[in-house]
């Protein structure tokens, strides 16, 4: 089965400090995830059957932790398909640029947080499928013609 590079998705376990007490993860640019961390948001009390995403990003890296509850993950980046489930807190999915992504499957206490490299711009947002593969394939083309133009 194919799967799409680990360099443009990949799940990360994080370490819990667990004590007596309960539990902590830490999440540290750099160290524990590859980007910087710009913005933080998360998802709540997503509806029964609702899904989120449904776009993909020109130039953002993302992490996504379901710290409670879960849901699953569609990844397309253009040619293969993966599907994820997040349900602990100790791991997370990292995601770079240029990769469809849908949500669903949330559960009613579900909390997903999403660190991302940068702040929100509406202007990084490819919203319509056709226009993602448009972007991927120009993309791919115009890849190929740096690399001959590099040998
Ligand atoms: P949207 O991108 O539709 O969420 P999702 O793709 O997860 O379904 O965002 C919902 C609304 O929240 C939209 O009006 C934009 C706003 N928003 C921000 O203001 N800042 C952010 O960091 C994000 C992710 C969304």
């Amino acid at each position: 089965m194919e799967v799409i590079s680990q360099m443009k998705i990949k799940k990360i376990e994080l370490k819990s400090h667990g004590d007596k007490r309960g539990q902590l993860v830490s999440i540290e640019q750099f160290k524990d995830i590859p980007f910087s961390i710009k913005r933080v948001y998360y998802i709540y009390d997503t509806k029964d059957g609702e899904t989120r995403g449904h776009h993909a990003h020109k130039s953002l890296e993302q992490f996504l932790v379901c710290v409670k509850g879960s849901c699953k993950v569609k990844i397309d980046d253009g040619n293969i398909q993966e599907e994820f489930n997040l349900s602990r807190p100790t791991e997370g999915l990292y995601i770079s640029d240029l990769i469809w992504r849908e949500m669903s499957d949330f559960t009613s206490d579900c909390v997903l947080m999403v660190l991302a490299s940068n702040v929100y711009d509406e202007s990084d947002y490819i919203r319509k499928y056709s226009s993602f593969l448009e972007y991927v394939n120009k993309n791919q083309r115009s890849n190929k013609i740096n690399q001959k133009g590099a040998i």
